[in-house]
């Protein structure tokens, strides 16, 4: 049993410390099915370590002008799988600013602009997902 949990609970722990962002071409989730993207809560200024702590998958035509709970302003890194888009808005009901981004790696929503001012860490609140 002690063998078991520690078996379980390591990738979980490595998982936010080394944290890798997935390729656009190969985008599947954890039973291989294809996704269109993957959000992220953490980011990191080495982009080796971005797309870390826990993550939100988006599939093909998944609309979600409300998010799922306790995924509001918590988004903080993304991956778009080839071929798809997703669709983002700042406030719940796609009200407030909204951006696209095309198939590639997210490493700092920070370093994309949100308005005038802002930034789209931890901003996002209603997306759309598709592809082609
Ligand atoms: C995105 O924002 C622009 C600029 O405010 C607005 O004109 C457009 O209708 C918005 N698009 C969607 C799909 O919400
Ligand atoms: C993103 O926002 C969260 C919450 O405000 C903050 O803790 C984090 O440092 C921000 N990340 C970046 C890269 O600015």
């Amino acid at each position: 049993m002690k063998l078991l949990c520690s078996v379980l609970l390591l990738p979980l722990f490595f998982e936010g410390l080394l944290a890798q962002c997935p390729a656009p071409s190969n985008l599947v989730n954890d039973v291989g099915e294809k996704l269109c993207a993957r959000m992220f809560e953490h980011s990191n200024m080495y982009f080796d370590q971005s797309c870390g702590g826990v993550y939100l998958d988006a599939m093909n035509g998944d609309d979600f002008p409300y998010m799922p709970s306790g995924w509001g302003n918590k988004i903080s890194s993304l991956v778009v799988a080839n071929r798809c888009t997703l669709k983002v808005w700042s406030k719940s009901g796609k009200a407030g600013n909204n951006r696209t981004f095309n198939a590639g790696v997210v490493y700092q929503l920070k370093d994309y602009a949100n308005g005038l001012f802002g930034d789209w860490n931890d901003s996002i609140n209603s997306y759309y997902c598709t592809c082609t």
